[in-house]
């Protein structure tokens, strides 16, 4: 008790993530403009206020020269971020490859890249080696700013190796990692060439976190099965050392959203949209452009409902935001290729000369453009092949509660876990059964919805993104480093 009176009322927080929660954009030699990140790693941690936090990760742009980076480094301190600054091929090989190519699909349940074993290999064991290097160059930057008393909290699978990174450097140091991606069953993560190292260095942390229960015994299981180690009820043991193992759910800051639907712009928009699609349902789709969230399957299922419920055809139009994302991952083009392919066929077969059925922008809204299309969706369609959480579900609760619409959700995303009394919740490799609970949604009771809703928007309400960092740092500072255990002893 007497460690924690002497705490400051603001704890210190280093926030470390392979992306920022700005990324910069380069306006001249020495001038740069920084716009908000996409995803939802950075969209909850904007959520977390309540700490003295700084924040530590790429600014998502090369910057090889000195006067660029100087003047760089000086316009994040602003935002209180601290650049890591990463050269095009460590980008190349590590973001692109280790982090993109590799660990992410694997994470979501598709798999090692399969094309060509050999140069997959061989790219494979260059690319393991840089991204260790990279995640070496993150621990110089907390190392550098580090303070006694501070918390170090990793985030995701980008940064899987700097736990032990920064336990070589400093063995005093509270050092939390936390994944936002699933954490997938043991048979999965045995096929991965660099597993055990991987293990092993998320091992050195103090804590480590999960979105959901279900992500934390995959975990302790792939630690028990391919390290040996021994599975407890608090986390693994190795040696006498626990690394706590926990779930902490996390959330978004709701107030931000329910507030912004106040503001007259917003409220403006909103009439806007509500005229333009009067006489139609509107459904909404909003991801980033990535795999793991079903867009095709989605708009497959879509097409299936106006091809089995013909009087709706004029009367229901699909919006899908798709975020462009990791655009040099060749994975990554194929898929846009193939989403406008279905989204025009679609379009063709069902259009008419004055109005579509889907409307697909590749591109991000702004924040308030957002608010205001989540106040006027009647159905929310989140459709994820696998997802850490899913915080589009969240958001779009926290924009309904005059509208009161439905959520098609995902069983796959770790949002149905927390939402799936209020969703309708659905298996999304199962077109048929999306195309139904479409109908469904389309046709429910006020009643219901607005039972649903009141469930869902309670939860979303309750369990903010700062409560979840609250949970974490508070269980992060009660483990016990190995350091002061040995002088215990
Ligand atoms: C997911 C990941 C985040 C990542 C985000 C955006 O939410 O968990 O770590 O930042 O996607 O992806 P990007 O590659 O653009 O950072």
């Amino acid at each position: 008790a007497a460690a924690a009176d002497a705490r400051p009322l603001r704890q210190r927080l280093l926030v470390v993530a392979n992306r920022l929660p700005v990324s910069a954009v380069r306006r001249g030699e020495d001038a740069w403009s920084l716009e908000i990140s996409a995803g939802g790693l950075v969209s909850a941690l904007l959520g977390v206020k309540e700490f003295e936090a700084r924040w530590i990760g790429w600014a998502g742009v090369n910057v090889p020269d000195e006067v660029g980076q100087k003047a760089l480094t000086k316009a994040l301190a602003e935002k209180r971020c601290i650049p890591v600054f990463l050269d095009e091929e460590t980008v190349h090989q590590y973001y692109n490859g280790y982090c993109n190519n590799i660990l992410w699909p694997l994470f979501h349940y598709l798999g090692l890249p399969q094309e060509d074993r050999l140069a997959t290999t061989r790219s494979f064991q260059s690319q393991f080696a840089t991204y260790k290097k990279a995640n070496q160059m993150f621990a110089d930057v907390v190392n550098k700013h580090y303070e006694d008393g501070d918390v170090v909290w990793c985030h995701d699978y980008h940064l899987m190796f700097l736990p032990k990174c920064l336990k070589e450097y400093n063995r005093n140091m509270k050092v939390g990692w936390f994944l936002h991606t699933p954490f997938p069953s043991s048979e999965i993560h045995r096929t991965l060439p660099s597993r055990s190292e991987l293990l092993r260095s998320v091992l050195a942390a103090d804590l480590v976190g999960f979105h959901t229960y279900d992500y934390a015994r995959h975990f302790v299981s792939a630690c028990t099965r391919i390290l040996g180690l021994e599975g407890t009820p608090e986390g693994v043991e190795d040696q006498g050392k626990l690394t706590r193992v926990a779930a902490f759910p996390i959330g978004i800051d709701s107030e931000r959203f329910i507030s912004a639907l106040k503001l007259p712009q917003v409220q403006e928009h909103i009439k806007e949209l509500t005229e333009r699609f009067r006489g139609r349902k509107v459904m909404l789709g909003v991801d980033r452009l990535d795999m793991i969230k079903g867009i095709p399957q989605k708009i497959l299922a879509f097409e299936k409902f106006l091809e089995e419920n013909p009087l709706w055809r004029d009367k229901v139009v699909l919006l899908q935001i798709a975020v462009p994302t990791r655009t040099d991952v060749p994975e990554y083009q194929k898929l846009t290729s193939q989403v406008h392919e279905i989204v025009g066929r679609i379009n063709g077969r069902f259009g008419t000369l004055t109005a579509v059925p889907i409307h697909h922008l590749d591109r991000s809204l702004d924040f308030y453009g957002l608010c205001a299309l989540y106040a006027v969706t009647d159905v929310a369609l989140v459709t994820s092949l696998r997802d850490g959480m899913n915080l589009v579900s969240y958001e779009f609760v926290a924009c309904q509660d005059s509208k009161k619409g439905v959520l098609i959700l995902s069983e796959f995303a770790g949002a149905a876990q927390s939402l799936g009394a209020g969703a309708i919740l659905v298996n999304p490799w199962n077109i048929t059964e999306v195309a139904d609970s479409i109908r469904q949604a389309l046709t429910m009771s006020a009643e219901e919805r607005e039972k649903r809703h009141h469930h869902n928007f309670d939860h979303v309400t309750t369990h903010t993104a700062q409560e979840w960092a609250e949970m974490f740092v508070s269980e992060l500072n009660d483990t016990v480093v190995e350091a002061q255990l040995r002088t215990r002893q």
